[in-house]
């Protein structure tokens, strides 16, 4: 469904997520309830309020990553848009999309920049960026896509001179195989030969460092993975109560990646009616509810390689928290 909008002539808003997805999300959040230990997928952290604290994260001084990607970008956007000569930049798992702004400030100094394409499944935050932007960007078209990039890339405007960005280390919230993998041969059958994508993904570090981005001092990373339960309790019927669960997150030393659990404090029972599961947990049990895998220069090449994507350089900082690849379809 597409709705141009009547709040700006140059924003227009695709709704895509339709009944049909949700049965693939109730179908998909069932598998995952069913699971050992069970699980909750993680795009349901993002309503209004997830997607705000997951900003609050963006801010916090163990949160190495938003800040270095930030950095990175402005080092490197110049040649970014030199090396691609995009002039129509898409966004997916778009947030707040602040670091885009480094990407469109380059474009337009380079006087190419036409159109931005942000899609997210977290609606509140889409419209107001699409709002945000235009205000921001005199010329700029904006066309947002609200729905999943796993399902929904098909609903993507068709383009061309584009670059398509995957920032913040969303890849490693997906697990390597297959999850990664098969999204990214979605993305490179639905971005046809000689495109760009611009992957942004975490890096394999210090624990110390790794640790304490998931455990800050302020207690937003636990608000953010508890309100994951507000959010299965509204949409789907369930009932947690959160204070009956604990925050826990750590490095997992074999699968190179952070997860996230909830921990039951006591033995207890839930529901999620919306999709007939109840289980039995013990005290200490845990619900997981993300993983974010660590990444090296020669896993992501190799990911990218298997995807139908070739890596065209590969940026870090000088420490080499974080990394921005840019790659290419073949
Ligand atoms: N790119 C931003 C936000 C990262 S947070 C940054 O770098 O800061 C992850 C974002 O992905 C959230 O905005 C969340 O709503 C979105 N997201 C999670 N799963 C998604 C999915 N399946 N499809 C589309 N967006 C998704
Ligand atoms: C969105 N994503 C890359 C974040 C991450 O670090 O994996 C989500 C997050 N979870 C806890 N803190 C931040």
């Amino acid at each position: 469904m597409s709705l141009s909008s009547e709040e700006h002539p140059r924003i227009v808003v695709d709704v895509v997520i339709d009944d049909h997805a949700e049965e693939k999300t109730l179908e998909q959040l069932r598998e995952a309830l069913l699971e050992d230990p069970p699980r909750l997928p993680s795009r349901h952290f993002y309503d209004d309020r997830g997607s705000d604290l997951f900003e609050q994260i963006c801010e916090l001084p163990e949160y190495y990553q938003t800040r270095t990607e930030h950095k990175l970008l402005e080092d490197i956007a110049p040649r970014l848009i030199e090396l691609t000569g995009a002039e129509r930049l898409v966004e997916l798992g778009s947030g707040a999309a602040t670091k885009t702004r480094v990407i469109l400030d380059a474009m337009r100094a380079a006087g190419c920049l036409r159109s931005f394409v942000p899609m997210d499944v977290s609606e509140g935050i889409v419209r107001r960026v699409a709002q945000e932007l235009v205000e921001e960007y005199p010329r700029l078209e904006v066309h947002a896509v609200i729905g999943s990039f796993l399902e929904d890339l098909s609903s993507l405007p068709q383009g061309h001179k584009e670059l398509v960005a995957f920032l913040g280390g969303t890849i490693g919230n997906l697990k390597p195989e297959p999850h990664a993998r098969e999204f990214l041969s979605n993305l490179a059958r639905a971005m046809g030969s000689g495109e760009y994508l611009l992957l942004g993904a975490d890096l394999i570090k210090n624990r110390r460092l790794l640790h304490a981005a998931y455990n800050d001092s302020q207690g937003i990373t636990a608000e953010f993975n508890l309100n994951i339960l507000e959010v299965t309790n509204r949409r789907f019927d369930a009932n947690f109560e959160l204070g009956q669960w604990l925050h826990r997150a750590f490095f997992n030393e074999d699968e190179h990646r952070i997860e996230m659990h909830l921990e039951a404090r006591t033995d207890l029972e839930f529901t999620v009616a919306a999709v007939g599961v109840t289980r039995r947990v013990a005290a200490g049990d845990t619900v997981m509810t993300e993983i974010s895998t660590k990444y090296d220069q020669q896993k992501l090449e190799a990911l990218l390689a298997c995807s139908g994507f070739e890596l065209v350089e590969f940026f870090t900082d000088p420490d080499q928290l974080f990394s921005l690849s840019l790659a290419r379809t073949v």
